[in-house]
């Protein structure tokens, strides 16, 4: 609970960021930080990083919001791209590195997310909290061809572009909305 908490305030001082809420009663709360906090405007630099990673790690799958994984998972991604989950997803030198450096100051604050077999994780959905949070949702809702893979945020959350993953947002392909 905490981290989530943690995870949504820090995620409220980027424009853009994710708005995480825990349960919906939890919702008043987190909208009252919304309210006060003024996030800073992007500078024409940062508009360029965002637009660059969007684009380039948005071409296979959605541009996953870096709030999910600490830094070191990230490095971890970046230093494998020749390799990346069967794709070669390598990127010239010059956005390598702005990249990298996005992902880094933007990653979860969290240094201790490993994957579900203990090694540092490179997958947001193998993560302890990813697991817990989905644990109600069946194989056959996630296999069949609308979805293919717990990879594919948006075929379920509606929002995840733009970064909201509130549960009355849901609706997964042949089943419709989640009714907890
Ligand atoms: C050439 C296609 C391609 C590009 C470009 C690409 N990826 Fe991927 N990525 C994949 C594939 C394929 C998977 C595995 C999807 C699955 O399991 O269904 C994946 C999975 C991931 C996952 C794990 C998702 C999960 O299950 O939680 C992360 C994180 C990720 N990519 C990050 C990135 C980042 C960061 C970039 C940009 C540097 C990037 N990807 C660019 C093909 C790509
Ligand atoms: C097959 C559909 C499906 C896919 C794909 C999926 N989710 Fe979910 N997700 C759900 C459902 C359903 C819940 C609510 C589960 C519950 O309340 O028991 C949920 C809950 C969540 C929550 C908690 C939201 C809250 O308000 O408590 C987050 C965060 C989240 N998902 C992020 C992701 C991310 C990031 C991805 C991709 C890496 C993803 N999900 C992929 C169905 C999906």
């Amino acid at each position: 609970m905490t981290k989530i908490v943690n995870l949504s305030i820090a995620a409220l001082l980027l424009a853009g960021g994710v708005y995480l809420y825990a349960d919906d009663d939890k919702r008043e709360e987190h909208e009252h930080h919304r309210s006060t906090v003024v996030a800073k405007p992007l500078t024409p630099q940062e508009k360029a990083t965002t637009a660059l990673y969007t684009k380039e790690c948005g071409a296979c799958h959605m541009a996953y919001q870096p709030q999910f994984l600490p830094k070191r998972s990230w490095d971890k991604t970046m230093k494998t791209l020749d390799n990346h989950f069967g794709t070669d997803a390598s990127l010239d030198q010059s956005d390598h590195k702005s990249i990298q450096n996005y992902l880094a100051s933007h990653a979860s604050k969290n240094d201790q997310v490993v994957d579900v077999r203990g090694a540092v994780a490179l997958r947001i959905s193998e993560t302890p909290y990813f697991v817990r949070e989905h644990r109600e949702v069946t194989k056959k809702m996630v296999t069949q061809p609308e979805v293919k893979s717990f990879a594919n945020c948006n075929a379920c959350h509606t929002q995840a572009l733009k970064g909201s993953y509130r549960e009355r947002e849901i609706r997964i392909p042949n089943y419709g909305r989640w009714e907890d």
